[in-house]
């Protein structure tokens, strides 16, 4: 039995590929772990806050020190921290978008690494302090990226694995529907991607 976190950050509902290849990440995991919890998270329908100068200077407050103002800028932060550190497993789902992931998925991220909470300085070294989780990502995009000509362009994938791993998240696996705009590739890129998927 596992807690699985599922984070999606497509708007286009079940048109979305990769809310198609997170939830069969997830039927898999069912199979695999029988009976377990599944809690989705829908960051394009959130409307989380970009970090403001009250949530910044927050962050660095001992919670004894903070005010009542600072305590409240922080509560959908330390929620969002909290939804994370409960999971076992997070699969978290993106569009690419303008060659890098939507600005919803980004707000989510800045409020889950905190400073205190999910990182900390130690010996002039950060350390990440959500550690033994697995993560999935399921990526969607017109072109390919995994591969080819288009590789350097692939800034989504790497940025979610260097900040995913600046909280402690390392053992990231990933799973692509790409190709879904090129005449050839994007007549099988669902079911491609899909098939891939082992856990
Ligand atoms: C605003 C916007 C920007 C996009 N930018 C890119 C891009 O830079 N590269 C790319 O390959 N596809 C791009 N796409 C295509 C999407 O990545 C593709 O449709 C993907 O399947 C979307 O994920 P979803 O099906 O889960 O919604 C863009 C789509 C939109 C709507």
């Amino acid at each position: 039995m596992k807690n699985i976190l599922h984070i999606i950050s497509s708007p286009r509902q079940e048109a979305s590929a990769s809310i198609k290849l997170g939830n069969n990440i997830i039927e898999k995991l069912l199979e695999k772990y029988p009976g377990s919890r599944v809690k989705t998270i829908n960051v394009s329908e959130k409307n989380y806050p970009a970090l403001d100068q009250t949530m910044i200077g927050a962050f660095k407050v001992p919670v004894t020190e903070q005010s009542p103002e600072q305590r409240n800028a922080l509560r959908i932060s330390n929620d969002a921290v909290a939804e994370l550190a409960d999971a076992d497993i997070a699969i978290i789902g993106s569009p690419l978008y303008n060659f890098h992931i939507p600005s919803t998925l980004k707000a989510w991220l800045d409020l889950i690494v905190r400073p205190g909470l999910s990182f900390r300085y130690a010996n002039g070294k950060s350390e990440g302090l959500l550690g033994d989780k697995k993560i999935y990502l399921a990526l969607a995009s017109n072109g390919v990226y995994s591969d080819g000509p288009m590789k350097p362009m692939d800034f989504a994938e790497p940025y979610l694995r260097h900040i995913l791993g600046f909280i402690g998240l390392n053992d990231i696996t990933t799973f692509r529907v790409e190709g879904g705009g090129i005449s050839g590739i994007m007549e099988t890129a669902l079911e491609k991607g899909l098939a891939s998927v082992a856990v």
